[in-house]
C-alpha cells in the first residue's frame, strides 16, 4: 500500500473522518494524502494543520499525484466536479466515490473507461469503526476492489454489495450514526428531565450504548434475543418497551430508513438527471 497516494476531492466531514482513520491506522503517511475543496480555504488549512496532509486549492496537482481519487463532495456538486476532472483523470487511476445516491453509470459516463467504485462509509471512520459497503463499476477489477476494501477495512468494516442495494445501505448505515446519536440525545434529555445531572446522564447513556454494541458484536445472539434476555415479565424494561411500541417506535425507524433511501434515489434523479 506504500506507493498508494490518495487525493480527496472534497474536504468536509467525510474526507476528514477518512483521513483521520487512515492516518491513525498508518495505512498511509500524511504526505501520501492530498486534499482539495471548492472555496473554504480555512477548512483546507485546518486539515493540513491537524493531519499534515498535502493541500491544494486547485485540482491539477492532486490529480497528478494521486493513484486513487476519492470524490467526497455533496451530490449536488457531483456534475461540477466531474466536469472539472474529466479528461485529466488517467486510466491507471482508481476513482472511489463516497457520494450518496449518484449511480456508477453517471460517474462512468463522465469518466470514460476509468475504473470507478462507489463506497458508502459513515463518519465513524474517524474512530476506525465505519460500516462501509462497496459496489464496483464496469471497469473496476478484482484488484481495484481489493484496494478499496483494504482502505475501508482500515477504518472499520467493509463489505461488497451489488449497486442496487446501496441506497438502502446509505439509509441504514451511511446516515445511521445520526439516528443513534438522536436516540442517545433523547435518553440523556429524559435522564436530566427526571432528575439526573447532565454529565451523569451522558456517561450512563453512552456506556449503555457501548455495552449493548459489544454484546451484539461479541455474542452470537441476535438483537431480539438480547432484548428478550433483559426484559423480565412485569419489569421496568418491559414497561418502557411497551411505551416505545405503543408510540410506534419500530414503524418510525422503518419509515425513517425508507425515507432516507427514497431521498438517495431522489438525489440521483435531481443531480444525475440523465439517468434512465
Ligand atoms: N457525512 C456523512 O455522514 C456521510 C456518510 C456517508 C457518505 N457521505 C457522503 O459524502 C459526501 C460528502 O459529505 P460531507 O458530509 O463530507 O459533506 P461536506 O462536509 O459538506 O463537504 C463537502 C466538500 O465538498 C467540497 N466541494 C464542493 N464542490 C467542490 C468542487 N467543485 N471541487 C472540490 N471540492 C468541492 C466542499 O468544499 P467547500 O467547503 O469549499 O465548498 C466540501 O469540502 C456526500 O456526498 C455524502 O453523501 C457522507
Amino acid at each position: 500500500m506504500n506507493e498508494m497516494v490518495i487525493g480527496m476531492i472534497g474536504a468536509g466531514n467525510m474526507a476528514d473522518a477518512l483521513i483521520k482513520g487512515l492516518l491513525s491506522r498508518r495505512v498511509l503517511p500524511p504526505d501520501a494524502i492530498w486534499a482539495t475543496n471548492r472555496s473554504n480555504r480555512e477548512r483546507l488549512a485546518g486539515l493540513q494543520a491537524r493531519y499534515g496532509v498535502q493541500i491544494t486549492p486547485v485540482k491539477p496537482p492532486l490529480l497528478e499525484a494521486a493513484s486513487i481519487v476519492v470524490l467526497a463532495v455533496k451530490p449536488k456538486d457531483t456534475q461540477e466536479v466531474l466536469d472539472q476532472i474529466t479528461g485529466t483523470v488517467r486510466g491507471e487511476q482508481l476513482v472511489i466515490s463516497v457520494i450518496a445516491g449518484i449511480p456508477l453509470a453517471t460517474l462512468e459516463r463522465a469518466l470514460r473507461g476509468i475504473p470507478v467504485i462507489r463506497a458508502m462509509p459513515n463518519t465513524s471512520a474517524a474512530v476506525l469503526a465505519s460500516a462501509t459497503a462497496l459496489a464496483a463499476g464496469r471497469h473496476a477489477t478484482e484488484d481495484h476492489l481489493q484496494t478499496a476494501t483494504r482502505i475501508f477495512e482500515a477504518v472499520g468494516d467493509a463489505v461488497t454489495v451489488p449497486e442496487n442495494v446501496l441506497d438502502v445501505v446509505t439509509a441504514l448505515s451511511g446516515s445511521g450514526p445520526a439516528y443513534v446519536y438522536r436516540l442517545i440525545e433523547a435518553m440523556i434529555h429524559a435522564g436530566t428531565d427526571l432528575g439526573l445531572g447532565g454529565e451523569l446522564a451522558r456517561r450512563l447513556a453512552v456506556q449503555t450504548l457501548i455495552g449493548a454494541a459489544r454484546m451484539l458484536t461479541e455474542s452470537a445472539a441476535d438483537p431480539g434475543e438480547l432484548r428478550r434476555n433483559v426484559t423480565s415479565p412485569g419489569g421496568t424494561t418491559m414497561a418502557a418497551l411497551g411505551v416505545l411500541e405503543e408510540r410506534g417506535f419500530a414503524q418510525a425507524v422503518r419509515a425513517a430508513i425508507s425515507r432516507a433511501a427514497e431521498r438517495a434515489r431522489e438525489m440521483a434523479r435531481e443531480y444525475a438527471p440523465e439517468q434512465p
